[in-house]
């Protein structure tokens, strides 16, 4: 076997800010809203991260961070360019995870569920919404293919820049999906591993309850 390239992977942690003792709550898009509000009053650094993972045609998965834009009663909203590597995976498998950390608060939340694309004035106004410099960049960036270099890149800047001096459209290929969960799991992080895991699986209108082990 090769040598440990780090010696910290022995550090030990315990888990001690929170529990998920009873749950009342029915509706796990409220108890996620809830969750959210507490990272957000507990200052995580960035509560709208989530890990959004989708899987090739060939079965191979892939994880990145997206921002959640919009928490919906159906679901959660993020934007990004449909005809990047996730929104190629997307096209040919709408079965996705995403995966909340708030390390702060000692909480994640995983979710999975299929995703569609959102209404073109949906992807419009949150478009319109965004500084300029974003905007060039959704033109600019095509997402996921290789380029010869950082001066290509900025050249398709400058090129967009001058394009749009003033009001800068929204790219067709840039827009927003809606995850539409059937299964979370809430997960709190507890002393000597003994975590609490409270997953809600959607079965017909109704959503199944149940603790699973750490
Ligand atoms: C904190 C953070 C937030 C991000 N938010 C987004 C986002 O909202 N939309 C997006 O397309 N990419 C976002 N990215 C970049 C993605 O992680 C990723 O590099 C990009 O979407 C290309 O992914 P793909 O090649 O798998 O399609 C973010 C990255 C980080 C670290």
């Amino acid at each position: 076997m090769s040598d440990h390239l780090d010696k910290t992977r022995n550090d030990r942690r315990d888990f001690e800010k929170g529990k998920l003792e009873e749950i009342r709550e029915k509706d796990p898009m409220k108890l996620f809203h809830s969750f959210y509000q507490d990272a957000h009053e507990n200052s995580c650094a960035d509560p709208h991260a989530m890990v959004l993972s989708t899987v090739s045609a060939d079965g191979q998965p892939s994880a990145r961070v997206v921002y959640m834009r919009e928490l919906l009663e159906e679901g959660f909203i993020f934007y990004t360019n449909y005809l990047s590597k996730k929104g190629s995976h997307i096209e040919g498998n709408k079965k996705v995870s995403s995966l909340f950390y708030w390390d702060c608060i000692e909480r994640q939340v995983r979710v999975e569920g299929t995703v569609e694309k959102v209404d073109d004035q949906i992807s419009e106004d949150y478009f319109a919404s965004r500084p300029r410099i974003s905007q060039i960049g959704a033109w600019a960036s095509e997402q996921s293919s290789e380029i010869d270099s950082r001066a290509s890149l900025e050249e398709r800047v400058a090129f967009f820049e001058e394009k749009y001096p003033d009001v800068v459209p929204r790219p067709p290929h840039w827009g927003g999906y809606l995850i539409v969960p059937h299964y979370f799991e809430f997960w709190q992080g507890r002393l000597g591993r003994l975590h609490d895991r409270i997953c809600f699986q959607k079965e017909g209108d109704d959503w199944k309850i149940f603790r699973i082990s750490p």
